[in-house]
């Protein structure tokens, strides 16, 4: 095949400012995804794209050509509207969890392609794969087959999803590329669009603990992908959410699965419930369904009906004990007083550090290691009171998780929480 362009070109291009063509998109993330444009050439690009940006045009282009590459779910078997939702990534984000039966319960179809953690963010699939014998890898025949028996399904996305994401993604995470906008937006649009779902709603997370930190570069993200996504027929809506607080009071994957297993039964704590109970309004009235209120489905049983059917449709068995780490260490307040913050980057590194994450793609996670957190801003503590209990496999690690929780909490005599709200911004079409 005659290549109509030289990378160089492309690069170039970008490296000048200039405006890249469509033709110049579609080839080059076609030529990249074949192993005809090499990693050092899609870098170099990466990085002028990171420097030099992307108009609206290029992004929406660049996404269409990264959905291209691969295949597109197709959901027309089923009988009620797909409902998905993303999140951006956090410390303690386990909504995916309790919220995808309970809008199953409420009646929507929800097919959650999900990932799993790297760095300090945790991943929904190791959180699912510490519940015994659960599987998080299923044919598309296997998935459409969970969806229409249980309303909702959480697995991994096939190979053949956007595969010119996976190589991307790769590439930028060893680049020093994974922040720009225009990547962070295609990347995500590009495989929640090529998942087939009717609606969907983004949770982009801002604080020390997410990927956009600035509140307003959050709002800008949100933006980008609700555009994306209402452009390729999507209904998209966004709620940029705090995270500069760990989310509930678990942070690593079996501890994550028992709290969420708490929600369900209608209990856990305030915050977990509140976003999932609005995410859950989100995904139901941008699907035009108005059979249940979310509120009621965690209290009469149905999500959690919901829950133990998807969870035994994929291998798991939703009534077996959740592992537990072989050692704790309790961490207690130095002083008394109000507890005014919890950073949540820190909590997050330190539970990578106990085992709960990998730092490394393909790395083992530990299921019983992670943080229990025994207070939150707001709440007055007296010093000796236990703040954190650490879980780990292995007591080596705690050194190194402690030095991490080092100035995690702000105790202040007489002083009040310093933290976002949950909900920041609501941003629609
Ligand atoms: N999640 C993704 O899938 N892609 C990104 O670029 C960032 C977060």
């Amino acid at each position: 095949m005659i290549e109509p362009f030289a990378a160089v070109e492309v690069i170039a291009a970008k490296r000048d400012r200039n405006e890249l063509s469509n033709e110049m998109i579609d080839w080059i993330v076609s030529a990249y995804t074949r192993g005809v444009v090499a990693d050092e050439q899609m870098s170099a690009l990466l990085m002028a794209i990171l420097l030099n940006g992307m108009n609206t045009r290029e992004i929406s282009r660049w996404t269409n050509a990264m959905i291209n590459s691969g295949e597109r779910m197709n959901w027309s078997a089923l009988d009620r509207p797909t409902t998905d939702k993303h999140s951006t990534g956090g410390v303690g984000d386990k909504i995916t969890l309790p919220l995808a039966p309970l809008v199953a319960a409420c009646g929507g179809a929800v097919p959650q392609l999900s990932g799993r953690g790297l760095g300090h963010t945790g991943g929904t699939l190791d959180k699912l794969e510490s519940i015994p014998g659960w599987r998080a890898e299923l044919t598309n025949e296997e998935m459409l087959n969970v969806l229409k028996s249980c309303g909702a399904v959480i697995c991994a996305a096939s190979a053949g999803l956007a595969p010119a994401d996976k190589k991307l993604y790769a590439l930028r995470d060893v680049t020093a590329t994974v922040e720009a906008i225009p990547l962070i937006a295609s990347s995500i649009m590009s495989k929640k669009i090529a998942e087939g779902t009717s609606v969907l709603i983004l949770d982009v997370k801002t604080g020390n603990g997410a990927f956009m930190s600035d509140p307003a570069r959050a709002g800008e993200l949100a933006r980008a992908m609700v555009a994306l996504g209402t452009e390729a027929g999507v209904k998209t809506r966004a709620l940029v959410t705090a995270m500069d607080v760990p989310l509930g009071l678990t942070v690593g994957n079996a501890l994550e699965v028992r709290e969420s297993v708490e929600v369900l039964a209608g209990g856990g704590p305030d915050d977990v419930r509140e976003l999932t109970i609005l995410l859950a309004r989100e995904m139901l009235s941008a699907a035009n369904i108005h059979e249940k209120d979310p509120a009621d489905a965690l209290k009469d049983g149905s999500a959690m009906d919901h829950w133990r059917r998807m969870i035994s449709a994929q291998g798991g068995n939703p009534d077996a004990p959740l592992p537990t780490a072989k050692e704790t260490h309790q961490v207690r307040a130095l002083s008394s007083g109000t507890m005014t913050t919890m950073h949540a980057l820190k909590v997050g590194v330190a539970s990578w550090r106990l085992g709960a994450g990998r730092s490394r793609q393909g790395e083992k996670v530990q299921a019983g290691a992670g943080i229990e957190i025994h207070a939150k801003p707001g709440d007055l503590v007296n010093k000796g009171d236990l703040l954190f209990t650490l879980h780990t496999d292995e007591g080596a690690r705690f050194e190194r998780a402690l030095e991490s929780l080092e100035g995690a909490v702000g105790i202040v005599q007489g002083g009040v929480a310093d933290r976002l709200p949950l909900v920041i911004e609501r941003i629609e079409p």
